[in-house]
């Protein structure tokens, strides 16, 4: 599991200098790499009328989102609490979008109320609660075009049997079946691909949502595209700027798309510290102060972060382990030009994406704190995970001190 990933950003170069000011476990966003990340979507904004949304699950910290919001359309939320955190973004005029499977009756008024945009994961969902929320909200139904491109099912919202979305030949046989199925339904959601960097993708399924639902979709009013590319990785913008351009021209739809990790990943740092470095006859384990479970991700799908500074053929090999007693709690083996030390600090880049979003405080290591590296280069703390917040979670009630 030797490791040899994305080179040293500069961003990440800069906060590697920057770093002995942070706290850690720390995650830092850098307001001038989510400029550029957003710059990446620009000429889709640019050629069409392609609205974007950025999808909450990827990452969340409201001062952030505040910082994208003035080049954004909205947000995408998959629950209540997402949907109310949106609104806690004080830039007017953001729509928020909503689609779940997990859609709860005791949370449709409010959801109604909230969100701009509702898609219905099922045609159950769409049946039940439809007409209640129609009145407040633009309802759409989800659709699973039934094309899947992501080779590791876990990742892949059109795998076998998938719980996301109604199947394109099912659609096609209620509507057969019931030609008031859709009265009301004012457009469809589609998400059906992760972290691709090929853009005719995203082209294929728009060809074959269109094949397959033609006139249907000249009687609606919007399409979603949900997120699932990177558009900052991409190999051409192309195929994306001729899908949107395609429903716009052909079927009259105002297109979505809701982008998550392509606009955030990048953007985004953790900064640990080495608490100890273990001996070993083979490889030296240095332990460091964050651990997987600030990156779920890496532990759940195995894959090695990229860490700033490491060297693919550096001198000193080290195994990257967290804190916490879970013996796979590590995060690969890599190589470094100095040596690790107790204090010496080390930079995971690329981890703006499902990282805060998905960190947890097992065995008690508390979340990272977050900082704001603005623009002009300055760090500012933003949030210090309390041992209050941690023991209010176990029913240690208010009034424990910070
Ligand atoms: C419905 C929906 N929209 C948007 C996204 C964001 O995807 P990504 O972060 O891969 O762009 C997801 C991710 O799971 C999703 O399920």
């Amino acid at each position: 599991m030797s490791h040899s990933k994305t080179q040293t950003t500069s961003d990440a170069a800069s906060l590697l200098a920057l770093s002995s000011e942070i706290e850690t476990p720390a995650f830092v966003y850098d307001e001038a790499g989510i400029d550029r990340l957003l710059d990446s979507v620009e000429p889709i904004r640019r050629s069409t009328g392609c609205r974007m949304l950025f999808s909450l699950k990827a990452f969340s910290f409201v001062d952030a989102l505040d910082v994208m919001a003035p080049r954004l359309d909205g947000f995408a939320a998959s629950s209540l609490f997402e949907a109310r955190l949106a609104r806690e973004v004080p830039v007017g005029g953001m729509e928020v979008h909503l689609t779940t499977p997990g859609l709860r009756p005791d949370e449709v008024d409010d959801l109604a109320s909230l969100c701009d945009y509702v898609s219905f994961n099922s045609i159950g969902q769409l049946r039940e609660y439809g007409r209640r929320m129609t009145p407040y909200a633009n309802i759409g139904l989800r659709v699973n075009p039934q094309v899947s491109f992501v080779e590791d099912v876990r990742y892949d919202p059109c795998r076998p049997h998938s719980k996301l979305g109604v199947p394109l030949n099912h659609l096609t046989e209620a509507v057969a079946a019931d030609s008031a199925l859709l009265a009301g339904v004012e457009g469809i959601h589609v998400h059906s691909n992760c972290d691709s960097t090929d853009l005719s993708q995203a082209l294929a399924t728009v060809r074959r949502i269109d094949e397959i639902l033609g006139p249907v979709l000249s009687g609606l009013d919007w399409i979603n595209l949900g997120g699932g590319y990177l558009f900052d990785e991409a190999d051409s913008l192309e195929p994306m700027i001729e899908a949107v351009q395609a429903l716009e021209s052909r079927r009259g739809l105002r297109v979505y798309a809701e982008p998550g990790a392509s606009l955030i990943r990048g953007a985004g740092f953790i900064v640990s510290s080495v608490l100890d470095v273990l001996p070993d006859e083979g490889v030296r384990t240095a332990v460091l102060d964050t651990t997987v479970n600030h990156m779920p991700e890496a532990l759940e799908y195995g894959w090695e972060p990229d860490v700033a500074d490491h060297a693919d053929e550096g001198a000193f090999e080290y195994i990257l382990a967290g804190s916490t007693c879970l013996a796979g709690d590590l995060f690969g083996v890599y190589r470094f030009d100095e040596p690790l030390e107790t204090g010496s600090r080390v930079v995971f880049d690329h981890a703006g994406a499902y990282t805060l979003s998905k960190a947890h405080a097992f065995n008690g290591v508390g979340l990272p704190s977050v900082y704001a590296l603005d623009r002009s280069g300055a760090l500012t703390l933003k949030k210090r995970f309390t041992y209050g917040e941690y023991a209010e979670r176990w029913g240690a009630g208010i009034g424990v001190p910070g």
